[in-house]
């Protein structure tokens, strides 16, 4: 006699974010299959209840509350922009559930229901902004989509610009679902004033819009190249190929890490990519499953504060090397990697940290200790 336990699973299939949120879709069912066999013998199985939410923070909102009134969900594994994990917050709180959330974000939150399992700018945006200042000069231009995490981000990225006495030389915010027509005059606007580095915080579909124009205006790479901490191997299979190679991503996590993988199963999980592009989010989205597969052991029972009585401080071996969740403020430890794209969809991974770096969600320190 097995006891199933319920768990919501909210990620797009269709819609701006779609792009990424199917892959975290894909790893967090494939996850639970994988975790399903090793509970079996525990006597359990985790069943996910799957809501498509399109890409729209209402629907995320509205379909947080009925998983969990209508499936007695728990737990929540969901959301890429971080508008939709603040839509999920309040209900998730007032219900006392908990939200895996397996997305990079700009950090600035803490909430004793949400497990973030991505990177916080202490872990991402620090490494590429040195590495960007001392490759190509501390002269930055600004591109982003129009909602929190870009603006949060340029404001940190503005701040260490102005700090290392470099210049912001222009900053514009576009639709989630700008074309290439409307990045047409932001990229004119760069080609005259010659930034030394582009900083992307485009997400979604809209990605491809930006390296597709950026290659068709005739820029550079190899002289101003586009930094970013979204643009993973999800966007870049987005793309033409003419538009992906040279340009810079900050993550814990690249694809083709996998390969080379001492660990066995995790070179097996490379097969996935016949499937979706692997990249940081599925990571994520896969490693934060068998956290909560652990916790569900150890804690015994599927309430919220035995859940997180074992969540933190909990390791687990991930696909970028162990991983803990940090105990004082339920972010994770994770390393800090930067990758340079290639033509074929993968990053060359060209720096990283020797150990996972502590999370630091309020940014109280600019310096990166695991270097
Ligand atoms: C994001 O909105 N956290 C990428």
């Amino acid at each position: 006699m097995k006891t199933v336990i319920p768990v919501g699973v909210l990620f797009s299939q269709t819609g701006a974010t779609s792009v990424i949120e199917k892959t975290q879709l894909h790893a967090t069912l494939l996850a639970i299959e994988e975790a399903n066999g090793l509970l079996s013998t525990h006597g359990l199985e985790i069943k996910p209840f799957y809501m498509d939410p399109r890409s729209d923070p209402f629907l995320f909102s509205s379909m947080s509350e009925k998983l969990i009134a209508e499936q007695g969900v728990t737990v929540i594994f969901g959301c890429y922009t971080s508008i939709s994990r603040k839509s999920v917050l309040p209900v998730i709180e007032k219900h006392n559930k908990l939200l895996f959330y397996p997305t990079l974000y700009e950090g600035f939150e803490f909430s004793p229901n949400v497990i973030y399992t991505g990177a916080c700018p202490n872990q991402n945006i620090i490494i590429l902004a040195e590495f960007m200042f001392s490759k190509f000069g501390k002269n930055c231009y600004l591109v982003g989509s129009d909602y929190v995490y870009p603006y949060e981000s340029n404001r940190i990225m503005k701040d260490m610009v102005n700090g290392f006495g470099g210049k912001i030389m222009g900053e514009h915010y576009l639709s989630l679902e700008a074309s290439h027509a409307e990045f047409r005059p932001v990229l004119d606007d760069i080609a005259a004033c010659q930034p030394d580095f582009i900083f992307s915080t485009v997400v979604g579909s809209s990605t491809a819009a930006l390296y597709e124009t950026y290659a068709q205006a005739g820029l550079q790479p190899l002289t101003l190249p586009i930094a970013s901490l979204t643009t993973s191997e999800a966007e870049l299979a987005s793309m033409q190929p003419f538009a992906r190679a040279d340009h810079f991503t900050a993550a814990p996590f690249f694809a083709s890490m996998l390969k080379h993988s001492p660990v066995p199963s995790w070179q097996q999980l490379a097969t996935h990519t016949s499937e979706v592009p692997i990249n940081q989010c599925w990571e994520s989205a896969y490693f934060q499953v068998m956290l909560f597969a652990k916790a569900l052991v150890e804690a015994g029972d599927i309430h919220t504060e035995s859940l997180l009585k074992v969540l933190r401080g909990m390791e687990v071996e991930a696909p970028q090397g162990r991983v803990r969740i940090d105990p004082d403020n339920n972010h994770c430890w994770v390393y800090s990697r930067i990758g340079k794209s290639r033509a074929d969809g993968d990053f060359e991974i060209v720096k990283e940290s020797k150990r996972t770096v502590r999370p630091d969600p309020y940014l109280m320190s600019y310096a990166i200790s695991a270097l």
